[in-house]
């Protein structure tokens, strides 16, 4: 923990590597199989267990060849634990509990990922990710990527603060990077309606170098921002209009 906030810029630089020869494997497409087969060469030189020779022969052609790393039954077992902290819609109602909807598949690897190593989060999440293959990384990943995203909260925003939130972000670029209507895409995480205290916990974290992230982006970004500009961000991307077409 303290060492991770000691040089978050060179910390961050190894897990981006170590990220990125994961992803690899990630699919995007429907055979995610495939995709973690033909990763597995060049990518894994932290051991993913390959098919005894003879399996492979045996398969047809297209069809994965890696067997999934948990038993499917398991998987879906251990995929309603997770959800029964982060919301099995996708919406988190535990306070400082992430929602996990509409969230990247490449985000949320990256983050099981930081989390497995204990180099970021708080102690009860590092102990659901500790003990994950790369494989069972690839899988919760897409496993939720596919999670609807969440609904805004029931209350309406404060006008003053979601306006000097949205000109906060529209002054430090925020969309540039995780989208105009701010839903994320690759590493970069889903925040329109993601948990406003959960929000306000991370990017204080980032600000403080406390959360190392994948790059080291948000900890620059967010450097010379005050507390209560943080949470006017907070409260202005936690209110962001309803994804569904036409609901605003
Ligand atoms: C006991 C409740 C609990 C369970 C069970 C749990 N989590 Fe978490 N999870 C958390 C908390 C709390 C955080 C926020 C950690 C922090 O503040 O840094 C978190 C963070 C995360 C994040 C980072 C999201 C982000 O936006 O930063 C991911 C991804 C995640 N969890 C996935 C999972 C998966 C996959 C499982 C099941 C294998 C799981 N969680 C099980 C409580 C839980
Ligand atoms: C240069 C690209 C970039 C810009 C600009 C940027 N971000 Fe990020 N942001 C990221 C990446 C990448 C992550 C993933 C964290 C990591 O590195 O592990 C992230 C993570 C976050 C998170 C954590 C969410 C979660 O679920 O864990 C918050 C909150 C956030 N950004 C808010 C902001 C705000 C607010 C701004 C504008 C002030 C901003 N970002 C600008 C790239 C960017």
């Amino acid at each position: 923990m303290t060492a991770a906030a000691r040089q978050p810029g060179q910390r961050a630089h190894t897990a981006r590597i170590a990220c990125l020869a994961l992803a690899a494997g990630l699919g995007g497409s429907p055979s995610a199989g495939a995709a973690a087969e033909r990763a597995s060469p060049a990518g894994s030189a932290s051991g993913t267990t390959s098919p005894a020779p003879g399996a492979a022969a045996a398969s047809t052609p297209g069809a994965a060849v890696v067997p999934p790393p948990v038993g499917a039954p398991r998987f879906e077992q251990r995929l309603a634990l997770c959800l029964a902290c982060h919301g099995a819609d996708g919406q988190s109602r535990l306070p400082l509990t992430p929602s996990l909807g509409g969230q990247p598949a490449f985000f949320v690897m990256t983050q099981l990922f930081l989390l497995r190593d204990g180099r970021r989060g708080e102690p009860v999440m590092i102990e659901q990710a500790k003990g994950m293959s790369n494989d069972d990384l690839r899988a919760f990943a897409e496993a939720i990527a596919r999670l609807a995203p969440p609904a805004p909260p029931s209350e309406p925003p404060d006008p003053l603060r979601f306006e000097r939130g949205r000109a906060l972000a529209a002054q430090h670029r925020c969309g540039v990077c995780h989208n105009p209507d701010y839903s994320g895409r690759e590493q970069m995480p889903r925040l329109a309606n993601q948990r406003e205290d959960y929000l306000l916990k991370s990017m204080r974290e980032f600000a403080s170098g406390r959360r190392l992230g994948y790059g080291a982006a948000m900890t620059q970004e967010l450097s010379g921002l005050s507390e209560a500009n943080l949470a006017d961000l907070a409260h202005f991307l936690a209110h962001q209009p309803a994804a569904r077409p036409g609901a605003q």
